[in-house]
């Protein structure tokens, strides 16, 4: 499937929706976290398969802030699981060329994990061949709320203009400020909502739902994700002739 992609045509930004984790492991009888666990595997194999492709940015949606919301030691165990993760993962990332970051309100993360995090960004800051956003204690309705406070702030102070401000500025005040907007999103596990992920930054993302749960999410399913999305017309609002003219 590889050979199929149009490497002239690739997203720069893929965002992804890890969905299915607990669905899977019940299955087999198991453990939510077990499913947890298992989409490690994942993780790794489309990280290294959009660097490999080219792709800039891949952002991942791990944690939410409904998340937040469930059972206490299901919370605990994705906490644990992020910090051995980032711990046994940074290697891969250095040789692969992969810079991590966050966005989210990852203040909120047990200290641990933000230690380990601060950690993994330091030693791959330098990394250049791809940026890889963990999405934790994320929110589209907290990144568009946490950006109107501070724009109010400046407008306060005077460093703003409210006449002037237009969808560029407001948007350099999201936790994604200089990354562009993904024109991809793949959510696994066939569910069809957004549950409040990149709100203001997926205006007009393409979507690519898939039956498939998270843990089993390998690259052909990303390429077969990236061709669907090559094959499609994207036209803002305008109409094919237009496009194509
Ligand atoms: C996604 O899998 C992982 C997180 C939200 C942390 P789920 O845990 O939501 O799995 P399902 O949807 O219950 O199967
Ligand atoms: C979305 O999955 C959040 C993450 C993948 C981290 P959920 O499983 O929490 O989504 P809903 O609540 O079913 O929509
Ligand atoms: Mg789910």
């Amino acid at each position: 499937m590889k050979e199929k992609i149009d490497l002239n045509k690739l997203p720069n930004h893929i965002a992804v929706i890890m969905d299915g984790n607990g669905r899977w492991a019940k299955k087999q009888g198991a453990a939510r976290v077990f499913g947890h666990k298992s989409a490690i595997k994942a993780v790794r194999d489309i990280t290294e398969g959009c660097a490999e492709l080219g792709v800039k940015y891949l952002t991942l949606y791990a944690f939410s802030t409904e998340n937040w919301s469930r059972p206490k030691a299901e919370v605990q165990a994705l906490m644990q699981l992020l910090v051995s993760t980032i711990r046994s993962e940074v290697s891969t990332l250095m040789d692969n060329d992969i810079k991590l970051a966050t966005i989210g309100d990852t203040k909120s993360l047990p200290s641990r994990c933000q230690k380990e995090l601060s950690e993994a960004m330091e030693i791959t800051a330098h990394n250049n061949r791809m940026t890889l956003f963990l999405a934790l204690s994320y929110s589209g309705r907290w990144d568009i709320l946490n950006a109107a406070k501070k724009m109010a702030l400046d407008i306060a102070e005077n460093r703003q203009l409210i006449d002037q401000i237009d969808e560029q500025d407001f948007a350099n005040y999201l936790d994604t400020s200089g990354v562009p907007d993904p024109e991809l999103l793949i959510r696994t596990s066939g569910e069809q909502r957004i549950s409040n992920f990149l709100l203001w930054q997926m205006a007009y993302t393409e979507f690519f739902i898939t039956d498939v749960l998270w843990p089993d999410f390998r690259k052909e399913n990303l390429y077969e994700a990236i061709i669907s999305y090559q094959n499609r017309e994207r036209r803002f609002g305008m109409i094919s002739e237009q496009v194509n003219g």
